[in-house]
């Protein structure tokens, strides 16, 4: 049995560029892994068989792991399947690239299990097939993501150790229903490629901006509140990953008592090495709180 931590992921910066004829959107985005995780583990065996400890999740052929499963049988035309547990704790609808990054995970120990048949760029370019955010977490943890997000330039790790805090307030988002509300006309002016520069030579201040905070804010008013509320509890930088409904915060300035929120998180970014998984063992011994609500 392999057992393999599954990365949620945040971006310190998503601009949407336009929307295409297939009906997706070029983005520019920087994707950074971080050590909140579920846990995979993976067998092989008779037939595809999945169980996990989150009974909202679909444990059939609609799940990302599954897909990924049928996936690499296809592609390699090998007779390979797995029995797989995930133990879920990144929250979904959160915009932190939880099924995408259970889908890469699957993937890469498949591939370790079938004695690699295959390299990580092959593994890459099959993941995208799954999801827009699927290649990203085949990367070592740190890239510079175009196209739909599976264009990836690799980066060097920048943030080191800083610590980031996920807060998850109760609304949920789905992605496409995000990308439905974008209104063109409201996109940020700045130039991606200046804001890559910026961030990566940590001046956060002013440049962590998500072209998605715009029409998530106004299907669900309550997100500016909860940001609002963040800014003014001592954080400088917060920021809304990906489709939401999950905020970051840079640093530890910030002092969360009274927000409302379905889940808190003190992370750290993770990267990996070539030839070896993330490994998230330091956030285990972090504390992980899950709040009730409070109005
Ligand atoms: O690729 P993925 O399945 O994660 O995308 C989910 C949905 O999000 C797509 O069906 C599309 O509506 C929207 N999307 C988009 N542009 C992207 C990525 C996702 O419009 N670059």
């Amino acid at each position: 049995m392999l057992t393999l931590h599954s990365p949620a992921k945040i971006n310190l910066f998503l601009r949407i560029l336009n929307r295409r004829e297939d009906g997706y959107h070029n983005l520019s985005s920087l994707f950074q892994a971080i050590d909140l995780h579920d846990v995979l583990s993976l067998s092989l065996s008779g037939q595809d068989n999945m169980t996990c400890t989150d009974p909202s999740l679909p444990v059939d052929e609609k799940n990302l792991v599954m897909k990924a499963i049928a996936l690499f049988r296809r592609k390699t035309k090998l007779p390979i399947y797995a029995t797989v547990h995930l133990e879920k704790h990144i929250p979904h609808q959160a915009g932190l690239g939880g099924g995408s990054s259970n889908a890469a995970t699957a993937l890469w120990g498949l591939n370790l299990l079938a004695g690699k048949p295959v390299n990580d760029e092959t593994l890459m370019a099959w993941g995208a097939e799954i999801g827009s955010d699927v290649a990203f977490f085949l990367s070592k943890g740190t890239a510079h993501c175009t196209g739909r997000g599976e264009v990836i330039k690799p980066l060097e790790a920048f943030l080191n150790n800083l610590p980031i805090t996920i807060i998850k307030p109760c609304e949920g988002l789905s992605t496409p229903q995000v990308f439905r509300c974008l209104d063109l006309q409201k996109l940020s002016p700045r130039n991606p490629d200046l804001l890559l520069e910026k961030i990566t030579h940590h001046f956060f201040e002013n440049n962590l901006i998500n072209d998605l905070e715009e029409p998530a804010f106004r299907l669900e008013p309550k997100l500016q509140e909860l940001k609002n509320k963040l800014l003014n509890s001592g954080y400088k930088n917060v920021l809304m990953s990906g489709s939401g409904t999950a905020f970051f915060c840079l640093g530890n300035e910030g002092k969360i008592t009274k927000t409302e929120a379905l889940f808190i998180a003190k992370t750290t970014p993770v990267n990996r090495i070539n030839g070896v998984w993330y490994n998230c063992e330091n956030f285990a011994k972090k504390s992980l709180q899950k709040l009730k609500t409070f109005g």
